[in-house]
C-alpha cells in the first residue's frame, strides 16, 4: 500500500507512529508537509515516510489517500486537488458524509469513513469504518480494533461516543484538583487517580454480561459514598446534560455537510 496524508497533524502522527510499530508492514507513507514540524518529526524517525512538496504531490505518489484536516478548510483544500479514479480516499473528517466527500474528490469514488482514536499510537482502541471495507479494515486492526459497520446512521450515532474523551479527562482532571487541595501532592495524587480509572476500565471485561447501570449499581452500596455522589449528581441533572451534549453532536455530526 502506498499511503498519502492530507493534513500531517495529531492523528496523522498517531497513525503513522501506530503503523511503524508494526514490525512487518509494507506501507510506504507520503506526507502533505503541513505541519511542518510533525511531518519532519515523523520522516525522520521512520523508514518509508517521506514528506512531499505539497498536496498534490501527495496524491500522485499514493494509491489510499486519508483525509485528515479539519472540516472548516477541507472544501478549499480538496477542490483544489485532482484525484484520479483509482484513488481510494479515507476520510478521517468526522462531519463531512460520504456524500459530501464523494462531491469533493471526484473522479475518485471508493470512499471510506474512518474514526480512529488517538491511542491508535500504541495501537489501543478500536476504529470505526464505513461502508466496510476489508483492505480498510485489516488496515485498522492491526493498529487496535476495526468495527465495521454498513449504515451510516449507525456509524453517526458511534461517532458521537468519540466526543467524550475530553469530558472523561476533565473528570479525572477535577478529581485530581480535589485531591491536591486537600494536600495530595504528585506523584500520589496523580497515580492513584490514574490507577483507580484503569482497574474500573477493565470492570466491563470481567463481568461481560453486566450491563453498565448494574456495574453502577455494584459499586454504589445503599448509603454508601458512591450512591451519594451519583445521587448527587443525577439530582443535578448532571446525566441529563451529558446527554444532551450527546444529541449536539449528533446533530452537527448530521447536518447536511458540516460542523
Ligand atoms: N484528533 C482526533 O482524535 C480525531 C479523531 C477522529 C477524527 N478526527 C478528525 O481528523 C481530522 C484531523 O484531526 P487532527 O486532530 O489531526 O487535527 P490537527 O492536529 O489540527 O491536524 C490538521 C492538520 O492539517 C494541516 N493543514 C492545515 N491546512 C492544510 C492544508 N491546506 N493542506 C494540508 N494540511 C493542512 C494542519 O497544519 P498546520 O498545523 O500547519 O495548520 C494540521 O497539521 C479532523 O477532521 C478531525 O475532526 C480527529
Amino acid at each position: 500500500m502506498k499511503l498519502g496524508f492530507i493534513g500531517t497533524g495529531a492523528l496523522s502522527a498517531a497513525i503513522v507512529t501506530g503503523l511503524k510499530a508494526v514490525a512487518d508492514n509494507e506501507v510506504t507513507v507520503v506526507l502533505s508537509p503541513r505541519n511542518e514540524a510533525i511531518a519532519a518529526d515523523l520522516a525522520s524517525r521512520f523508514a518509508d515516510v517521506r514528506v512531499a512538496a505539497d498536496n498534490q504531490a501527495v496524491l500522485d505518489a499514493c494509491d489510499v489517500v486519508m483525509l485528515a484536516i479539519r472540516p472548516q478548510i477541507a472544501p478549499e483544500v480538496l477542490t483544489a486537488l485532482r484525484f484520479r479514479p483509482d484513488h481510494h480516499v479515507v476520510s478521517l473528517v468526522a462531519t463531512f458524509s460520504q456524500e459530501a466527500v464523494a462531491a469533493l474528490v471526484s473522479p475518485a469514488s471508493r470512499i471510506t469513513r474512518a474514526v480512529p482514536m488517538p491511542m491508535i499510537a500504541k495501537r489501543q482502541g478500536a476504529t470505526i469504518i464505513c461502508p466496510p471495507d476489508p483492505d480498510i479494515a485489516t488496515f485498522f486492526a492491526r493498529l487496535g480494533t476495526a468495527i465495521e459497520v454498513a449504515n451510516a446512521d449507525e456509524f453517526a450515532a458511534l461517532s458521537v461516543a468519540t466526543a467524550t474523551f475530553a469530558t472523561y479527562f476533565k473528570l479525572l482532571d477535577t478529581l485530581h484538583g480535589w485531591l491536591q487541595n486537600h494536600g495530595i501532592a504528585d506523584p500520589t495524587a496523580r497515580d492513584y487517580v490514574a490507577s483507580l480509572f484503569k482497574a474500573l476500565g477493565h470492570a466491563p471485561d470481567t463481568a461481560p454480561e453486566a450491563s453498565f447501570l448494574h456495574l453502577a449499581a455494584d459499586y454504589a452500596t445503599r448509603g454508601g459514598l458512591n450512591e451519594q455522589v451519583v445521587n448527587q449528581l443525577t439530582d443535578k441533572k448532571l446525566f441529563d446534560a451529558f446527554a444532551e451534549s450527546l444529541d449536539s453532536v449528533h446533530r452537527r455530526i448530521t447536518a447536511p455537510r458540516r460542523g
